[in-house]
């Protein structure tokens, strides 16, 4: 079954065909091409929806052309996946509705998508035969940080996210104080390399509250008023970076496994652009191995942790069944219980 998957939720165009093999479970990414928008909103430090909106229409269509291309098919594939929501309403609408065009003139079924799951998903993509549930799932993008218990395809249960900030939301607008372009996560990561930990010390909000909820905004505010009493420079902001980034991970590793120990889960998932930051998945490792924590640990290659549509195609394929073209609606269903 070849799958035409298709993701314009925020800055990212993207589109991949996946050959998915049902009696074998096992997902190819024949083609993936993403084209972002990133340096457009590099100049504003942060996205300004309409600019993110008329890229997508920009490149929409050479970008589906080019997935196809590379994937040496036309239109001979089984279904078109999209990504419903959540996301920007105008960019959303960009891949929705060229998806319909192209499900109605090539007689296509069409899948929608939530994009959420498909971030789940990207970690299924190579890794299927791996992967055991119950699973502790880890979301962490720009918008989200969700933890997740996965009982298995199709029952997600929600067991906490951010009360106000996502991490990565966290991560840009500290890059914004110190005056790093967006998106500040990937730039904060360089940056901590050669920083000290240790030079400042930030805090780990809600770090020992008795649930699964993450708070990021104070994080912000302590690091703006140390960087209001700080004479910056390369070494400081370096040390900043490096706090600030290890506050993140510690709190999302210690309610991960909390949660692993909790649900007595067998495998870790993460996902979501935070999840390509390499001290997390470093650390996630190096404290599992301290804390004899008997789960496999998941992460998806680092170019299908942003945003890609590759991960949108593979969670339609596990996920749902196609319907014909006038039942789709733009709401996606809600997988969270
Ligand atoms: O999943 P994603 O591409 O888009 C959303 O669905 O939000 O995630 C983008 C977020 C941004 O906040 C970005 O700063 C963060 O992921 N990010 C990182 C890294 N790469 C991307 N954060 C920390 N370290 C990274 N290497
Ligand atoms: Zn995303």
């Amino acid at each position: 079954m070849r799958i035409l998957g298709i993701e314009t939720s925020c800055d990212e165009t993207s589109a991949a065909v996946i050959e998915a093999i049902p009696g074998e479970n096992k997902i190819k990414v024949l083609s993936n091409v993403v084209a972002s928008s990133v340096l457009l909103h590099a100049e504003t430090k942060g996205i300004i929806p309409e600019v993110a909106a008329r890229q997508q229409i920009k490149f929409i269509i050479p970008v589906i052309k080019e997935a196809l291309n590379d994937a040496k098919m036309s239109n001979d594939i089984d279904a078109i996946a999209v990504t419903a929501g959540p996301g920007l309403i105008g960019s959303l609408l960009i891949g929705v509705e060229t998806a319909k065009s192209l499900s109605l003139s090539w007689n296509k079924s069409i899948i929608s998508v939530n994009h959420l799951i498909g971030h789940i998903y990207a970690n299924f993509i190579d890794e299927l035969n791996n992967i055991q549930f119950p699973a502790i799932v880890l979301i962490v993008s720009g918008g989200h940080t969700d933890l997740l218990l996965m009982k298995n395809h199709n029952k997600l249960i929600l067991l906490g996210g951010t009360r106000d900030d996502a991490a990565g939301e966290a991560f840009d607008k500290i890059g914004r104080l110190l005056n790093f372009p967006y998106p500040g996560g990937p730039v904060i990561e360089k940056r901590a390399e050669k920083g000290n930990v240790k030079a400042f010390k930030f805090p780990r909000p809600m770090l020992d509250s008795n649930d699964f909820d993450f708070s990021f905004s104070g994080l912000k505010t302590s690091v703006y008023n140390q960087v209001k009493n700080t004479k910056l420079n390369e070494e400081t902001i370096n040390d900043i970076s490096a706090g600030a980034q290890q506050a993140v991970i510690d709190v999302l590793i210690s309610k991960t496994f909390k949660a692993v120990k909790k649900y007595n889960a067998k495998s870790i998932l993460l996902s979501g652009g935070v999840a390509a930051n390499q001290k997390l998945r470093d650390d996630i490792q190096l404290n599992a191995r301290r804390y004899s924590l008997n789960a496999g640990i998941f992460f998806p290659e680092k170019k299908f942790c942003t945003d890609n549509a590759a991960m949108i195609a593979t969670a339609a394929f596990f996920n749902y069944k196609p319907v014909p073209l006038q039942k789709i609606t733009a709401n996606p269903s809600s997988h969270f219980s």
